[in-house]
């Protein structure tokens, strides 16, 4: 007989489901049978998610959602929870990119990385976090979960995205502070720090020589694709996962140890 992880009757948000790894983390936690809050800026393309993943028997709505805009993210969680209900799985997954030597960053790069996957990722686990804290402290025995989307490149700085590496390293921290605090409220989080994964942040990069160069040093001369995430996000996000907190776990087919 096979087993499954089933996560039906749970409410799911994903931030930054509008393309690349949120659409398809979104897909997956509606196949496994949450009901899914979209959540990003480019509510239109939400929308188109939201009319598949209807198609194929499953629930989901669409939020808008700037994580770089405070007051956003308290209403953008606020209307999650009247649309869907309370939630009880939050992939924090919104994040940006730049490409350049740390002798060039300006102070608005500085920002707009920070602001989206630092200080953005934080006040969004900070607002569904308080949340679950109020009603786990009614609860029998609460089980909610974040997980947080860093990177490899929050273990490891990685040449010309020096920024980017930076901001994610926070997120590997933040993931642990995190964790220890809010465990003892039934709320497990971990992060997953993907590898190299061909979506819009870098699907321009592949083509180009400096692209072909890095994909030819990686140890198994490939990059993902979002669905190469789905056993683990799936893992993270069900009660099966209730003993593994604090956790950062690497998804990088091996880049981390070359
Ligand atoms: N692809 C990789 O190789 C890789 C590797 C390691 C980690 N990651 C991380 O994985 C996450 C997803 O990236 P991806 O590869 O799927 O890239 P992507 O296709 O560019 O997706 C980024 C998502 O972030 C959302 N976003 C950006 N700024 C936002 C804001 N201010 N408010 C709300 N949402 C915002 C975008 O939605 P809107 O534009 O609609 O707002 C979009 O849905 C990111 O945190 C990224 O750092 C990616």
């Amino acid at each position: 007989m096979g087993r499954s992880i089933n996560l039906e009757g749970k409410v799911a948000l994903v931030t930054g489901a509008s393309s690349g790894l949120g659409k398809r983390f979104a897909q997956v936690l509606s196949q496994a049978g949450a009901k899914v809050v979209l959540a990003s800026r480019r509510t239109e393309r939400l929308k188109e998610l939201r009319a598949e993943i209807e198609a194929s028997g499953g629930a989901a709505h669409v939020v808008s959602l700037d994580v770089t805009d405070y007051q956003s993210i308290k209403a953008a969680v606020a209307h999650a929870e009247t649309e869907a209900g309370t939630i009880d799985i939050l992939v924090n997954n919104s994040g940006v990119s730049t490409t350049q030597k740390l002798t060039e960053v300006t102070p608005a790069d500085f920002e707009y990385v920070f602001d989206t996957n630092t200080r953005g990722a934080f006040f969004v686990a900070q607002e569904v976090a308080k949340r679950m804290i109020m009603r786990g402290n009614n609860a029998q025995k609460p089980s909610y979960r974040i997980i947080n989307i860093a990177s490899m490149a929050g273990l490891r700085v990685l040449p010309q995205i020096g920024l980017y590496s930076m901001s994610k390293a926070a997120v590997v921290h933040m993931t642990k502070a995190m964790a220890l605090e809010w465990g003892k409220h039934g709320i497990n989080v971990n992060a997953i720090c993907p590898g190299y994964i061909d979506t819009e942040i870098n699907h321009h990069h592949w083509s180009t020589e400096q692209g072909q160069k890095l994909v030819s040093m990686l140890p198994r001369h490939r990059v993902g694709k979002p669905d190469d995430l789905d056993g683990l996000l799936l893992l993270l996000a069900a009660d099966e996962s209730q003993f593994i907190n604090g956790s950062i776990i690497a998804a990088d087919d091996g880049f981390g140890l070359a």
